[in-house]
């Protein structure tokens, strides 16, 4: 039996229930990084792979007009530079697994695909990364406004990590650059969508406090203590707080 690359294997199983008509594609003509014996249909279940891994359609990378039949695409075409990146992407995930995961001569060694980097995006990317270039652009409204249109765009996709922790760091940067009124806000817009989270107001305690202001300083404090009363940060606060009084 001839070797089954490794991306390939993976695919198979999937495509086998899902493709449609794959047994219409035409040969190969133009692999320069694939086994350039695979036929049309073992390709054509690596590249479900990529549009997956990417969240993107066969057009992002192909000469063709999504939602056409795939006949009436040039799939030999070089043009599109994203399918050149591909090419390069391509290469570099084999290397992954044959220089560096296989030596570790695991039994069952766990491979690099396109989507363990870029679960589902076209462009590989973290929430605290997209927070900043948003602010970088349009302030700290904008940041807020980025997660709010990430969330309704990727929650449940797991392309980003929606839950609490990565505001909060992002907060932190904030707060710890010399930018409090801007970390207060990440960490209000963190409070609305964290209500059951104690983190956000015990820093916005802390926060205020530290500026002098002893009033939102106790008001958040009160809250985190309501959430979580069993928290030494939250107590130690509490403490601060009744000190100066
Ligand atoms: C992220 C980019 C990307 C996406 C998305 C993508 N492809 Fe590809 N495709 C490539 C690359 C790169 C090659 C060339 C691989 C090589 O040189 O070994 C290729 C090659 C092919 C070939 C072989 C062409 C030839 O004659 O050599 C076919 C057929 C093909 N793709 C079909 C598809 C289909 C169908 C889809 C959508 C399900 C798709 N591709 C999605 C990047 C992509
Ligand atoms: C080890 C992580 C990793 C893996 C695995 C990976 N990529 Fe990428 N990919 C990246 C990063 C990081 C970028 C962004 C590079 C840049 O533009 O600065 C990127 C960018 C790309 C781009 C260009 C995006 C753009 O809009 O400019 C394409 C196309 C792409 N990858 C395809 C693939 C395909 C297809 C695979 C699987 C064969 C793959 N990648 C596997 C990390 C990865």
């Amino acid at each position: 039996m001839r070797r089954i690359p490794y991306l390939l294997a993976i695919t198979v199983a999937l495509a086998a229930i899902s493709t449609p008509a794959v047994g219409q594609m035409a040969e190969p003509t133009n692999l320069k990084v694939l086994d350039s014996k695979m036929t049309g249909m073992e390709v054509m279940q690596v590249m479900r792979g990529f549009a997956t891994g990417l969240g993107v359609r066969c057009d992002h990378c192909h000469m063709g007009e999504d939602g056409q039949p795939l006949s009436s695409f040039d799939f030999a075409s070089d043009e599109k530079e994203a399918k050149n990146v591909a090419r390069e992407m391509l290469r570099m995930t084999m290397a992954i697994n044959d220089s560096h995961i296989a030596p570790l001569g695991r039994e069952d060694p766990y491979k690099v695909e396109c989507v363990t980097c870029h679960r589902g995006l076209a462009k590989p990317t973290t929430l605290e990364r997209e927070l900043s270039t948003a602010y970088d652009d349009t302030g700290v409204a904008g940041a807020i406004e980025r997660y709010a249109s990430l969330r309704e765009e990727y929650e449940g996709s797991g392309a980003f990590d929606f839950r609490e922790q990565p505001l909060i760091m992002y907060a932190s940067d904030l707060l710890r650059g010399g930018k409090p009124d801007e970390g207060i806000q990440i960490l209000e817009t963190a409070t609305k969508y964290f209500p059951e989270s104690a983190e956000p107001h015990m820093m916005l305690g802390m926060t205020y406090l530290s500026s002098g202001d002893k009033e939102n300083a106790k008001k958040h404090a009160e809250a985190a203590f309501a959430i979580d009363p069993e928290n030494r940060r939250v107590k130690r606060l509490m403490q601060q707080l009744e000190s100066q009084d």
